[in-house]
């Protein structure tokens, strides 16, 4: 079904994430005709461009990022003829005229103004869209992750943001929260009996939520030395993932009753301090190494600051203080240059209480549900059947497999491509309100403060490997170990 026309005018227009992401999503939506009439889309940038000139980077931005047997020339010519171009000074009063008279009197028209910029301009664009008379009832806004970098920082943001977008028009994008899987672990969840009799600590041993990234930095050191995994991933993509899991069931599947669960559960996280730091938390930063492709520098050469204590990666002991959960740990790790790309969530179920099987049938492994972001997105639920054949009772651990490209065999949309249309539709089930934005920074604070008290120097782990040793320490001092079976 398609969307009302709207206009789609992207701060940070000439930036990676319009490049890699936005165009790449709206030509996918043109294409399967959800984005329909006189639809146009404004890339907005510091440079001095000419239209012709932005559709030949929406261009090259398309042919690099889509796959080719998924562009057809009709589509690219309808789409590159939406798009148009104003230079303005996002952080001056330069250019603002201009964007108005781009986006001409169309006062009806749903606009959406998405801020692919660091966000200490968030505020300052904001209020000069207002002040040039450029926020309208239909206009909404989109903010990129991370909303500042601790809760004060963040508090500001959101300050200056709702000053001219109330909170109705406020979307506060988690990619992650557009990922196939992760819609579907909600589906899962309340889509079928099964589960949810038994999605709590009186069956549930421990969750593991994992985020392993190959790539390193990739030319985004001056953002990323200021934020680190902590913030870069944790504040957002790992909490709200690790939200969908221990939630309540909503009432209801509308944006403030997801919401308000979410939040609930962010507000039951047991504060990391003083010297749980030390025992609840481990950094690493990514020393030279191998990757996939190759011999890799470390990430102190990469960024040319030998002096960095950022860290490239984080392995963390979460509690959530609640009936449902006290007793349940969740233990959360992402990082750069790991030894694969692999995003799960595992969910290990508690050991059978008694065994009737004798020593030669073999052990008798834990049920576990992995749900598996990417690569190949599915769900798989390990059971113990028997061996087959005559040979006696031996047991074996087999995964119940459904992997989604096998199961239907369509291309898997990139997680923008929905979540722009919501925000085109008005949606707001997949965006962070502010008190969750906020939430999660209470929580991370400490963290970051701990750390800095402590002058605790991220651990060296070599690139390619599953980051530092006390990571693997951090769970096994619980009897547990880090799921790694990456097939
Ligand atoms: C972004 C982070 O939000 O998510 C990046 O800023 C990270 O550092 C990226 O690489 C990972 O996203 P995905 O979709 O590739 O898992």
């Amino acid at each position: 079904i398609s969307v009302d026309v709207f206009d789609f005018v992207a701060f940070g227009g000439t930036g990676d994430l319009v490049r890699r992401k936005l165009l790449p999503a709206l030509f996918q939506r043109d294409r399967d005709h959800q984005i329909e009439g006189p639809t146009r889309i404004i890339g907005v940038s510091r440079a001095e461009m000419t239209r012709a000139a932005y559709r030949d980077f929406a261009r090259s931005a398309i042919i690099d990022h889509v796959d080719a047997e998924d562009r057809d020339q009709e589509t690219l010519d309808r789409f590159l003829d939406r798009l148009d171009y104003a230079r303005v000074d996002a952080a001056g009063e330069d250019g603002w005229s201009h964007l108005a008279q781009v986006l001409g009197e169309h006062p009806d028209r749903i606009r959406v103004y998405y801020l692919a910029t660091s966000p200490d301009l968030f505020g300052g664009i904001c209020r000069r869209l207002g002040d040039a008379g450029l926020v309208s009832p239909q206009s909404r806004v989109v903010v990129e992750k991370p909303v500042g970098k601790d809760l004060t920082s963040a508090q500001r943001v959101n300050d200056a943001v709702g000053a001219i977008f109330d909170e109705k028009r406020i979307f506060r994008i988690d990619h992650y929260l557009g990922k196939e899987t992760v819609q579907n672990l909600m589906a899962l969840r309340f889509a079928n009996a099964l589960f949810e009799p038994i999605w709590n600590s009186a069956h549930i041993d421990h969750v593991q939520i994992t985020v392993a990234e190959t790539l390193g930095v990739e030319g985004r050191g001056g953002y990323y030395d200021t934020a680190g995994a902590l913030r870069d991933m944790v504040q957002n993509h790992i909490l709200q993932l690790l939200c969908l899991v221990a939630m309540e069931p909503p009432a209801a599947l509308d944006a403030d009753s997801v919401r308000d669960e979410k939040l609930k559960v962010l507000k039951a996280l047991r504060p990391i301090v003083d010297g749980a730091v030390a025992t609840h938390t481990v950094r690493g930063q990514y020393d030279a190494g191998a990757s996939a492709l190759g011999p890799v520098a470390a990430y102190a050469d990469e960024i040319q600051n030998s002096a960095s204590q950022t860290e490239t990666f984080v392995a963390l002991k979460a509690e959530v203080n609640n009936w449902r959960w006290s007793g349940t740990p969740f233990y959360l790790r992402t990082g750069k240059r790991l030894a694969a790309r692999c995003s799960e969530i595992l969910v290990s179920f508690k050991a059978i209480p008694h065994s009737i099987f004798d020593a030669g049938a073999g052990t008798i492994a834990r049920n576990e549900l992995v749900i598996r972001l990417q690569p190949q997105e599915g769900i798989r639920l390990h059971l113990m059947i028997k061996d087959p054949g005559p040979g006696g009772m031996r047991l074996r651990r087999v995964p119940l497999d459904m992997t989604f490209a096998e199961a239907f065999g369509a291309r898997n949309p990139d997680a923008y491509e929905r979540l722009v249309l919501d925000v085109v539709r008005g949606n707001q089930t997949l965006f962070m309100r502010r008190d969750e934005v906020e939430a999660a920074w209470s929580w991370i604070d400490p963290i970051l403060d701990g750390w800095r008290h402590a002058q605790d120097r991220p651990k060296l782990y070599r690139s390619g490997t599953w980051g530092p040793s006390a990571s693997i320490a951090l769970i096994e001092r619980d009897g547990r170990t880090w799921h790694e079976d990456a097939a």
